[in-house]
């Protein structure tokens, strides 16, 4: 399954030379490019047919690599970098002047993490560059998880694919403001607010309340399958009886419905996606939606999951896929 050398030679010599590398991380494959050269980071956005105004994430080979992006490091970046490094981390710091624009977006911040997966780290780290690298996904779709879904969606645009099996986490990376006197987490992922919390005491969610920081991204709707995704809200008991109640309804209208089980959960009337726990969901969730596609379903039932821990980051992207 792990690439060879001579394959990590073969990616690193194509992102020198400004090519894209579609690369497997701990959280979803990033579609690969150097963070040095505009016309690489061109290739991205059109790839993905990704809006100019949304920023990159730059990732790096190791945790020194983050001063050479950043104009400066606050303590807040280097506390969270020495918890969560290698990680499914993501700090926003200010950015290196010399940064092209297409990476921080005209933004005066870049967002910087150092990913965990070996393969990853070994490109990186033989490529001798920060490398860009959003999710590679076309634009609106959901993150990919294996490379098969990212070849299904970039297909010739891309130089090399590097395979390192199924995505261990699933869900994109947590997103922190490290520019003010509080951490403020921007998107909620695999590294918890509760860990964060422990790091560095007291810090704000993003997504919430008006005047919140924004992430550029998170406006956009995302993560979505062509299937209608329905997010049951309430308590556990109250919510599975809401899914077999939506399922009655879709089945009624003649619609074909999925729906995802969470553990020993029992649904009729539809085709169930069974995962054990979680953390499964939060693997497979993706691959779920493509598969719902896949199969022709025409809506996708599933029921909220409680708001902590992987729960946040879980049920910001099943609203995310349901917003219409
Ligand atoms: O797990 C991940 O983070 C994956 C893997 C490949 O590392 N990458 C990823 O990239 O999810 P992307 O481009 O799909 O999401 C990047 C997110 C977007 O929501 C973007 O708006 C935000 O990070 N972002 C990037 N730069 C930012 C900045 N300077 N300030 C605030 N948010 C920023
Ligand atoms: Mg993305």
């Amino acid at each position: 399954m792990r690439p060879k050398k001579e394959e990590i030679a073969r990616a690193a010599a194509a992102l020198r030379a400004g090519r894209l590398v579609v690369m497997p991380t701990e959280t979803v494959y990033g579609l690969a490019a150097s963070a040095l050269n505009a016309r690489a980071l061109g290739r991205v956005f059109a790839a993905k047919g990704r809006p100019a105004d949304n920023p990159l994430i730059v990732h790096v080979g190791s945790k020194a690599e983050l001063a050479r992006v950043a104009a400066s490091v606050p303590a807040l970046a280097r506390k969270l970098v020495r918890a969560f490094w290698p990680g499914p981390l993501t700090v926003v710091v200010p950015a290196a002047p010399s940064l092209p624009r297409a990476v921080t977006a005209g933004l005066a911040t870049v967002a910087v993490r150092m990913p965990a997966h070996p393969v990853a780290l070994a490109l990186i780290r033989a490529a001798g560059v920060p490398v860009a690298a959003p999710s590679a996904n076309r634009s609106g779709r959901p993150s990919p998880t294996t490379v098969a879904h990212a070849r299904g969606d970039l297909g010739c645009a891309v130089a090399v694919y590097l395979d390192g099996g199924p995505a261990e986490h699933g869900l994109e990376s947590t997103v922190v403001d490290c520019t003010g006197p509080r951490p403020v987490v921007l998107r909620p992922g695999a590294i918890t607010v509760e860990q964060i919390q422990r790091v560095c005491g007291d810090l704000a969610i993003g997504t919430r309340g008006a005047d919140a920081p924004r992430s550029p991204g998170m406006k956009y709707r995302h993560y979505a399958p062509s299937a209608r995704v329905w997010v049951i809200e309430g308590r556990a008991t109250e919510a599975r009886a809401g899914v077999q109640r939506t399922l009655g309804r879709l089945a009624a209208a003649d619609r074909r419905a999925g729906v995802i089980a969470i553990g020993d959960e029992r649904y009729a009337g539809a085709e169930v996606f069974r995962v054990p726990t979680l953390a499964a969901l939060g693997r497979e969730l993706y691959a779920i939606f493509r598969e719902a596609d896949a199969r022709g379903l025409e809506d996708l039932v599933v029921r909220a999951v409680p708001e902590r821990g992987l729960g946040r980051a879980l049920m910001n992207r099943m609203r995310k896929a349901a917003e219409r």
